[in-house]
């Protein structure tokens, strides 16, 4: 009997949906019908040693496989999708195993021994998406990774189907086992390496299978927005821990941010507690019709009143953000769009048929400037760090007039603080994939 998990149910009305989709791009662009590359394994320069594979999205969209090297899919309106599977005949590794699942009922499978048994699969006047390989030139693609069908793919993406979301539910849950695995590790004493290692083991994942590599930083490492240093050794003290480490299911991501303080109280809770309300508050704002960069806005209105409320800047809420000091402590965006990719693709795009709306130059680390849809999935991550180099700046551009200095001495050797949510907008209240996976975890 082939295994058959809850998603399964789902699969079918998602592979239905990705049909609707391809075929209306495909006709819109002129084409008849596309071929997508799952990609080749890579090697290291000068070395037979093969780096991490990672499959192209647009091949995991459709066929929930990882390891699938030198595999194409077939998309064609009016019939089913085709998988071309590689199993190559070697006896030095162990080929991909075809998959028993459920979901292989919506293919018509083949099994080829190498890929370029695929080319002779391909057919006239067919379009490619994919990493290029040597020797594309000769398999008849009329055009590679066409821009305006790919817009209008990735402008779908944003969108996810009931299967993607159980899905992105799974790795959510998957994420927070290994948080509270992970917040157990450090109250115990572990080194970053250790909490690694226990956040690894909890999540089930090797390192090559997260969606990105984990920040587990101690102390003021947590200043360093990707830390991914990993100490082997304990610091003598251990005031705080940020952790930012997602999970996955059939490709799907999570990512998910916590802050610890190794003792209640102090300046460094209150800062904690404060953010914890603001980031609440600004998920709360995840809905269907709102433009994301409303959202941005909303965190830096927020820094402004913890950063006053704190005692860590001396100027209004007002000034704040006018000047641009929030900036200082919160450099980045509110997030991003979650889903086969940690950053998914799209984010600033004006409209499925092309353009893009950039952020505003004094934001241009904000990754997402769209309006939300019902079933957008998005993160919200609002964080106060102390880093020197924006400090240094602050401080030479003026703006550091209304900078506390005590304040900020006191809280530097923590690092900063950041909180991360996984959320989906609906046309009624958002929900809450990472808060919902805890309170299932805890109530486990
Ligand atoms: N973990 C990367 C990010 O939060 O965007
Ligand atoms: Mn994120
Ligand atoms: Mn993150």
């Amino acid at each position: 009997m082939p295994h058959r998990a809850p998603e399964n149910e789902l699969f079918s009305d998602h592979i239905g949906q990705l049909r609707r989709i391809f075929a209306e791009a495909v006709e819109a662009c002129g084409y008849d019908s596309v071929v997508i590359a799952a990609g080749q394994q890579r090697y290291r320069f000068l070395d037979d040693q093969p780096y991490p594979f990672a499959v192209n999205p647009h091949f995991q969209w459709w066929a929930p496989v990882d390891n699938a090297p030198g595999s194409f899919l077939h998309i064609e309106a009016g019939s089913a999708p085709s998988l071309w599977f590689h199993q190559p005949e070697d006896y030095w590794h162990k080929p991909p195993e075809m998959p028993n699942d459920a979901w292989l009922a919506e293919f018509n499978v083949s099994v080829i021994r190498h890929p370029s048994e695929a080319k002779a699969l391909v057919p006239a006047g067919a379009v490619f998406i994919g990493e290029s390989f040597p020797g594309i030139e000769d398999w008849g693609f009329r055009e590679i990774n066409p821009s305006a069908l790919m817009d209008r793919l990735h402008w779908a993406r944003a969108v996810k189907t009931p299967y993607e979301l159980e899905c992105m539910r799974i790795a959510a849950r998957r994420g927070a086992r290994a948080h509270v695995a992970a917040a157990a590790a450090f109250h115990r004493g572990a080194s970053e390496y250790g909490i690694h290692l226990a956040y690894l083991a909890a999540a089930g994942h090797t390192e090559a299978g997260l969606p990105y590599p984990n920040i587990i930083a101690l102390n003021e490492g947590a200043a360093i927005l990707h830390y991914t240093e990993l100490q082997h050794q304990s610091p003598a003290e251990r005031r705080s821990f940020l952790i930012d480490a997602g999970a996955q299911y059939r490709g799907y991501a999570c990512d998910i941010t916590r802050t610890h303080a190794a003792a209640p109280g102090g300046r460094f809770g209150a800062l904690m507690n404060a953010m914890e309300s603001a980031e609440l508050a600004l998920c709360a704002l995840v809905k269907a019709g709102t433009h994301y960069p409303d959202i941005h806005a909303a965190a830096h209105q927020q820094v402004a009143e913890i950063l006053v409320g704190e005692g860590i800047v001396t100027c209004s809420v007002e000034t704040a953000v006018d000047s641009g000091l929030t900036s200082t402590f919160f450099p980045h965006g509110i997030g991003h769009l979650l889903g086969l990719q940690v950053h998914d693709i799209g984010g600033h795009q004006a409209g499925p048929g092309g353009g893009t709306n950039p952020p505003p130059s004094a934001h241009r680390y904000l990754r997402l400037t769209r309006t939300l849809e019902a079933g957008t999935v998005v993160t919200i991550e609002p964080g106060i760090y102390f880093i020197d180099l924006l400090l240094n700046e602050a401080q030479r551009d003026g703006r550091g007039r209304d900078i506390a200095w005590d304040a900020v001495a006191e809280l530097k050797p923590f690092g900063g603080v950041r909180i991360e949510d996984d959320v989906v907008a609906t046309t009624g209240a958002p929900e809450n994939l990472t808060r919902d996976a805890f309170a299932e975890f805890s109530a486990a």
